[in-house]
């Protein structure tokens, strides 16, 4: 399983296995504070997902989803000290309807990264914020046996009686913006607090239009599969609000998947987030 390494020079061979792992993101970052990164798969036209016509709801399409990303997908997890996803998501999973669980992943083909997170004096899996405005958030228990720590982020605007019942099943709240909504760089301070620094977003557009907009995120991993999906409901990387100035990323690492069988071929890339 190898890669053409396209950048940085000199081009050349490399396997798959250990790639973003190699990356090393716990030992690069800057210890005076946290790094933010997440990681999307999109087809060549830009979408993210589409809904799905059996359950209405929308998901990563089956054409673009595939096992060489989705091992890339676990190895950035396998880094983080901490996910986020999303109260979306946690409806999703309770309906049966979502994509998988979140990682890192207990098949045995993930067993190397488990052991890389014993390795590193790591707990067996990440702690886990679920950004929620409507904290409409189904089925905490699983998650909190799974994960440990939980957390639930959302805006000020939120009583509490629902902060008691949402503590009393055994997840932490965090209020982290005004309003209903969470703003990136009260969660990551919050997160900090808790010694939470490897923070891996594994939500969608509005998550990271949330990060990009407060400029707390690092970087971001891109998977581009050559492949036009066409539809006329779909999901991209950012939903939310024009940015003011716009986000430049400075591309970090690219990465050619040639095509087999059963993939037309992909690129993987990773991008720092340019600061202000
Ligand atoms: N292709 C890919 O790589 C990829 C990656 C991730 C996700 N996706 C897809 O993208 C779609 C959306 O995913 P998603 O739900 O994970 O992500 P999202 O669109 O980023 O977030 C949606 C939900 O998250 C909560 N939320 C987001 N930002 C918030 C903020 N600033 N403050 C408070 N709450 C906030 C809200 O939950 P409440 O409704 O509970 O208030 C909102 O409904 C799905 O179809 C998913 O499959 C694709």
């Amino acid at each position: 399983m190898t890669l053409m390494k396209l950048f940085p020079t000199p081009v050349e061979m490399v396997p798959l296995e250990r790639l973003y792992l190699n990356h090393n993101l716990r030992a690069v970052r800057d210890p005076s504070r946290a790094f933010v990164y997440t990681n999307f798969i999109a087809s060549l036209d830009g979408r993210i997902a589409l809904e799905c016509p059996r359950t209405g709801t929308a998901v990563v399409p089956g054409e673009i989803a595939n096992p060489r990303d989705w091992r890339l997908f676990e190895e950035l997890a396998a880094q983080a000290d901490v996910l986020l996803t999303t109260g979306r998501y946690m409806r999703q999973l309770a309906r049966g309807d979502a994509q998988a669980i979140l990682p890192l992943s207990e098949e045995p083909a993930y067993q190397d990264l488990r052991d890389w997170r014993r390795a590193q004096g790591l707990a067996a899996q990440p702690a886990v914020v679920v950004l929620s405005a409507s904290l409409d958030i189904p089925l905490m228990e699983p998650l909190i046996g799974r994960h440990g720590r939980v957390y639930i982020a959302t805006g000020s605007d939120v009583d509490a009686a629902r902060i008691g019942a949402i503590e009393a099943q055994g997840a932490r709240v965090i209020v982290a913006g005004q309003g209903r909504r969470v703003r990136g760089q009260a969660l990551i301070e919050a997160l900090r607090g808790e010694g939470l620094n490897l923070i891996y977003s594994t939500a969608g557009p509005k998550v990271l239009a949330t990060l990009l907009s407060d400029r707390v995120l690092d970087r971001l991993y891109l998977t581009q599969v050559h492949r036009v999906l066409g539809s006329e409901s779909y999901d991209t990387l950012v939903e939310g609000q024009r940015l003011y100035p716009p986000a430049d990323v400075q591309l970090h690492s690219l990465y050619y998947d040639a095509p087999g069988e059963a993939s037309p071929g992909q690129l993987f890339a990773s991008y720092a987030v340019t600061p202000l």
